[in-house]
């Protein structure tokens, strides 16, 4: 998947004209409301700036949460446009509904520079059944369209793809900024190359795994997918994590990995317990002897040992999905060590995936990574090499055309 031949946030004249800006603003809140992580509001802000700065009128549009009865206060972007206002330190007016009366009414009245955000598109259920109706009347508030939501543009909704027949749709900086990062370092990694998988379920990950063996040097197959791995080599697992029904795929996939000369890594060693529990009592024992009645919550020392050092050896890490249990304390030192392995690494590091990405920002090591992806399920399908809805639906750039006012040749 590929911007190329995409037209893009620089190739548009956006001076008085009022532009629809879908943003991922899905970010976690607490039980009060507060938002707990910001990173994809800050990671719009370029966009959203640069829109102001060239005196557009920008409405921006996301959903939040998965809402399924229509409005619904606890799914409000209240919280988001509030926080939006204090990192860009100019007033965002939030409409109360998404494409209703107060909603037009704002987005006609808006001058140039000025920044409204819609309530939660989600209110509609129109939006996930990306219903052309819906996506006309988003469009009907505006002339352009940006797509800044890289941690959205893996779903044909309205918002994200549908509204891109009615609009000359662009991409905005974020949504480059991650194609080009993670595309660079799939298609021209500096090698070594390893990538590290975790995860629950083998199932989630089958073509990613299928994707990575034709790129990587190194396999690091971790967390509760391993466990399907290991009873596939013939181990008993207890009560780990494990998709019987995937045995045979699992042997296929480490096949692949032989006949492909990819160096596979599986854990050595597990931090076991007999309950899921955070205070539940934990042993570490080797992957060829993991109790009936125990399962495997974390990585152990030898496995953290033979994980740093072919993260230490890398040139480009990629990271998706935490090896161990790192919600819980007793079972979070193998995340943590990862984490840290790659903020030490000096090779280009690549974080994606909503937990992952929580890891390094916990352990304080965000600020040593090279990207941290605003993507989990998007950025999973970019790795896989599938094609992005809210990225192929974006106006082709016209051929031929080189003037600096390209929205004008529509
Ligand atoms: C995400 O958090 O992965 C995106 O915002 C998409 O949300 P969704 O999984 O509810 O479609």
């Amino acid at each position: 998947m590929s911007m190329k031949n995409k037209m893009a946030i620089s190739d548009i004249y956006f001076a008085g004209r009022r532009v629809i800006a879908r943003v991922d603003f899905n970010v976690p809140l607490d039980k009060d409301g507060n938002i707990t992580d910001d990173s994809r509001i800050v990671g719009a802000l370029p966009t959203i700036r640069y829109l102001a700065e060239n005196d557009a009128k920008v409405i921006l549009v996301s959903h939040l949460g998965r809402p399924k009865n229509g409005p619904e206060a606890k799914f409000s972007m209240k919280p988001a446009a509030v926080r939006l206002a204090q990192l860009l330190g100019r007033p965002v007016l939030l409409a109360a509904d998404v494409i209703g009366p107060d909603a037009k009414a704002k987005a006609a009245a808006l001058k140039n520079g000025e920044i409204m955000m819609l309530e939660n598109v989600r209110f509609h259920k129109e939006e996930e059944m990306n219903d052309p109706a819906f996506a006309k009347e988003l469009a009907s508030m505006a002339e352009l369209f940006v797509n800044d939501a890289f941690g959205t543009a893996h779903r044909a909704h309205a918002s994200t793809a549908g509204i891109a027949d009615y609009l000359p749709a662009v991409c905005g900086f974020l949504i480059q900024k991650e194609l080009e990062i993670m595309g660079k370092a799939l298609d021209n990694p500096e090698r070594p190359f390893v990538a590290i998988l975790g995860g629950a379920k083998v199932s989630d990950k089958i073509s990613v795994i299928e994707s990575l063996l034709d790129k990587v040097d190194t396999l690091i197959i971790c967390g509760g997918m391993a466990y399907t791995f290991l009873k596939a080599q013939g181990n008993g697992v207890g009560k780990s994590l494990c998709e019987l029904d995937k045995l045979d795929l699992a042997n296929e996939l480490l096949a692949k990995a032989v006949a492909k000369k990819v160096n596979l890594l599986l854990p050595l060693d597990n931090v076991v317990a007999k309950e899921f529990k955070a205070d539940a009592e934990s042993f570490t024992v080797p992957s060829d002897a993991i109790p009936d009645d125990c399962m495997g919550l974390d990585i152990g020392p030898k496995t953290i040992e033979l994980f740093s050092e072919a993260i230490k050896g890398a040139k480009t890490v990629i990271w998706n999905g935490p090896p161990g249990v790192f919600e819980f304390e007793r079972f979070a030192n193998g995340t943590h060590k990862i984490a840290e392995a790659l903020a030490n690494s000096g090779a280009i590091t690549i974080v994606g995936g909503g937990d992952s990405a929580a890891a390094v920002e916990q352990f304080g090591f965000a600020d040593k990574i090279t990207h941290i992806s605003t993507g989990g399920g998007a950025s999973l399908e970019f790795l896989e090499g599938k094609e992005l809805p809210g990225i192929s639906c974006l106006t082709d750039m016209p051929s031929g055309c080189d003037c600096s006012n390209c929205a004008g040749c529509h």
